[in-house]
């Protein structure tokens, strides 16, 4: 009982969730425009009810009386040609226009009107005051109510002023409540869109700042809590900041200094006699070797900025590059191609995937798409690829797989660090998995 009731309520909330519109202005406005049609709808039906039924019935009363006193008048004036009578008193009195037609059948009952009050409640309270037979028609004129009724040697055929029998106005209040709801509308969407601009910008810039972009611009605006969101990011984008460069020149700075001690211990080993120290040579110009492109990593962003960039071009760049290595490479771009990117540092980030395939497999597919929310860019090869288990170790700067593969060839290690560290400078990241070709594949996956 207590999970089916859960389960309704979850489902239902999923409902809820998916009918209802996701963003924060079409939202707002849903919490402002759905009270007042309830309450609208509520008073217009009250409204209706109590104070248009009441009213017409009331006038409809005062109609049908006024028009059995005419009919009980016939009966008691004596009968004169004209009935002038009759007829002066009730138009003179009653505001009725009476006409005594000779007797014939009354016509078939019109159609009922639908949604009429008044024609209900007239007849209802013709019927409940006249013995005669009538008939009535609250349509077939515009201003008028026509009534026959059936006398023993006559028929008396009345107007009344359509006016007179129901509260006529009433639609004059309908339309005022749905004027001033109209102005209420505009007005709640214009000072809507002021409050949730604010928090468009700061989502703008939340996102701009995720995907390595500038920040342009950008102040704090609107409502105070909107302030102090807009506040704490800005704070947060500093101290980010603040921390990367921070990482950056103390590594560059511990760089240096290792280097300018390796560089001493190299011509301290330049003294001993040949021949002893040749391992330990080797040793220490490996070490330099990683030190040097440890710096580079370290100086990683020169503080590029993001600019408009031919991703086909850049993709064909990197093929050209690879087949002078001596790889068969092929490239195809879909997509429009423009995006916004560091357009050097993605360079770096593919052409060292590119530059790992090169090393390790000699056919290489550079494949780049691009939607309307990713740039995706694929480097696959023919090569050996990397165990599963393996791929996500291989990120982690200075670690080769290479070494029992083939010494020499292989770089620092660096590479894949650092390619990942500028996908995800750029909001995105890269993975690892198996080639149709055969061997790795490398996926690069940007945000635009
Ligand atoms: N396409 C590939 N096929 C097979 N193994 C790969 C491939 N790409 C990378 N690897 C393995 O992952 C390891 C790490 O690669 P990474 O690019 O980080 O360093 P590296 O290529 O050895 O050095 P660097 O790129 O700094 O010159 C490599 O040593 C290699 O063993
Ligand atoms: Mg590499």
């Amino acid at each position: 009982m207590l999970v089916w009731l859960r389960d309704t309520t979850n489902g239902f909330a999923a409902w809820f969730n998916r009918v209802t519109p996701k963003g924060l202005y079409p939202r707002s406005l849903l919490i402002i425009v759905t009270p007042m049609v309830i309450l609208q709808s509520v008073l217009a039906f009250v409204f209706m009810e109590r104070h248009y039924n009441v009213v017409t019935r009331r006038l409809s009363a005062a109609v049908s009386q006024d028009i059995s006193a005419v009919v009980s008048l016939y009966d008691l004036l004596p009968k004169t040609n004209d009935h002038i009578a009759l007829r002066t008193f009730a138009s003179r009195n009653l505001s009725l226009n009476v006409a005594v037609l000779p007797p014939t059948d009354l016509p078939p009952p019109g159609p009922k009107p639908f949604f009429s009050v008044l024609d209900a409640a007239l007849s209802r309270e013709i019927g409940l005051r006249l013995k005669q037979p009538f008939w009535l028609d609250t349509v077939g004129r515009s201003m008028l109510i026509e009534v026959r009724v059936k006398m023993d040697d006559a028929v008396l055929r009345i107007f009344a002023p359509r006016n007179a029998a129901y509260a006529s106005n009433s639609h004059i209040f309908l339309l005022w409540m749905v004027g001033t709801s109209l102005v209420l509308l505009a007005v709640a969407i214009l000072f809507l869109r002021n409050q949730i601009r604010p928090i468009e910008n700061l989502a703008d810039a939340a996102e701009a700042f995720g995907k390595g972009r500038d920040v342009e611009n950008f102040r704090p605006r609107g409502a105070r809590e909107v302030r102090r969101a807009a506040i704490a990011f800005l704070e947060m984008k500093r101290r980010i900041e603040r921390q990367i460069e921070q990482r950056t020149t103390m590594l560059a700075g511990v760089s240096h200094d290792m280097r300018t001690i390796l560089t001493r211990f190299k011509l301290e080993l330049a003294f001993l006699p040949e021949g002893e120290s040749e391992a330990l040579k080797k040793d220490v110009d490996e070490l330099q070797g990683m030190l040097e492109a440890y710096l580079a990593f370290a100086r990683g962003d020169p503080g590029e900025q993001a600019a408009l960039t031919d991703m086909g071009e850049l993709i064909e760049d990197l093929r050209l590059n690879a087949e002078r290595d001596g790889a068969a490479a092929t490239a195809s771009f879909m997509g429009p191609p423009l995006v916004e990117v560091k357009a050097d540092q993605l360079k770096r980030c593919i052409g060292n995937l590119v530059n790992n395939a090169v090393r390790h497999a000699r056919r290489i597919a550079i494949s780049g798409t691009r939607d309307a929310r990713y740039l995706i860019v694929t480097v696959d090869d023919d090569g050996p690829g990397i165990p599963e288990e393996k791929r996500e170790e291989v990120f982690r700067p200075f670690l080769r797989l290479d070494d029992a593969r083939n010494q020499d060839a292989g770089g620092s290690g660096l590479g894949l660090s650092i390619a990942r560290d500028i996908a995800r400078a750029h909001g995105g990241d890269i993975q690892l998995s198996d080639s149709p070709m055969g061997g790795l594949r490398a996926t690069v996956r940007i945000p635009v």
